[in-house]
């Protein structure tokens, strides 16, 4: 089971202007706790103003180096980020949830796989961390990287991609995308989007000899992306990806129960304000159905893992497909994953500012 331990900040390194990675000492008896498998992330936790305050970030690091490091993007308006990016510092304290996720396949040595990437953005932090351990891990595979920022200057991690250029000579291949900064060649210029992978598929990489892809970036992005290689044939089992919201990435995760809801009235309050909708019986969580009700509630993943769509259940009973993120008091204290939650009597009353 995930649980939450407080670690301190070993270091926060500033990668771009709006990115910090903020590496964590892990001391020895927790060690085995925060084992990881690349590609995966870690929940923080802290107080700001008073209130908790989590969030979701993947790890940057390869579990074969010994680090525990987070990338971190400043968002418009995101507290914890602006927080990590703007106050943290060395020898702060964090709560920080044990690793969890599933975007990776395993490695085995003896592989000798070719590995294609798609990365936007902040989207490179679990890509990185995969890109390292497969170049650590598997000597014969070789790993291509389609990275897409605005500027040169907001590529996060460029010159530990370099580095690895250089380290992996002949395995690793990179070729950055910019859409606010002209490149000699159009191929390169613009976003990476469904255009660009047929033209990358035609003059880069084989689809058909590729093994595994990795997707990471805005949503519209991973749907074209998938969407293009699976109309050239590639099967969907190697297409494996995951999307930053809020530096959160359960979408991909599989609910482990689909519990269904009965017929309800729900009453929701969220920023002061009331308002009320039906949700017919069926597998609609109370997020999905404020969701079609037209309500714009705070989420992140939908996989019951960031946190993000937490509120006090003030009537009624619910009954959750996962939770990844509440801690048994909160639970206890009657605080649901709107994500997740499933009616189980007629009226439920829930609260999002409690
Ligand atoms: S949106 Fe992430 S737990 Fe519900």
């Amino acid at each position: 089971m995930p649980k939450f331990h407080s670690l301190k900040v070993k270091e926060v390194r500033r990668e771009t202007d709006g990115c910090v990675s903020v590496a964590f000492e892990v001391p020895e008896s927790l060690k085995p706790e925060y084992r990881f498998i690349q590609g995966q992330h870690l929940t923080l936790k802290t107080e700001l103003e008073g209130e908790e305050v989590r969030r979701s970030y993947s790890i940057c690091a390869s579990p074969f180096d010994d680090t525990l490091r987070v990338a971190i993007k400043k968002l418009e308006g995101g507290r914890f980020s602006t927080f990590a990016n703007e106050k943290l510092q060395k020898g702060d304290s964090l709560d920080v949830m044990t690793p969890m996720g599933r975007f990776f396949t395993d490695l085995n040595p003896n592989n000798e796989k070719h590995y294609v990437a798609f990365a936007a953005g902040s989207g490179i932090t679990p890509i990185l961390s995969i890109m390292k351990a497969v170049l650590q891990r598997e000597p014969k595979s070789e790993f291509t990287l389609f990275y897409g920022n605005q500027r040169v200057d907001t590529i996060i991690f460029r010159e530990e991609i370099e580095g690895l250029k250089n380290e992996y000579m002949g395995r690793l291949s990179v070729f950055h995308v910019l859409s606010r900064e002209l490149q000699g060649s159009e191929l390169f210029s613009g976003r990476i989007d469904a255009e660009k992978c047929s033209a990358f598929c035609d003059k880069l990489v084989s689809p058909q000899q590729v093994d595994e892809y990795f997707l990471c970036g805005p949503e519209s992005m991973i749907h074209e992306i998938r969407d293009t290689l699976t109309a050239m044939g590639v099967d969907k089992s190697k297409i494996h990806f995951e999307l930053f919201i809020a530096g959160l990435n359960g979408k991909a995760q599989k609910k482990q129960k689909e519990s269904r809801s009965v017929e309800a009235s729900i009453q929701i309050t969220l920023d002061g304000n009331t308002f009320e909708f039906p949700l017919a019986s069926g597998s609609d969580t109370i997020l999905e159905a404020a969701q079609k009700a037209g309500a714009s509630l705070p989420f992140a993943c939908k996989g019951g893992v960031c946190c993000t769509c937490r509120a006090k259940l003030l009537e009624g009973e619910v009954e959750m497909d996962v939770n990844y993120a509440l801690e048994p008091e909160e639970v206890e204290a009657g605080y649901i994953l709107t994500c997740q939650s499933h009616p189980k009597t007629d009226r439920v009353v829930v609260d999002f500012d409690s």
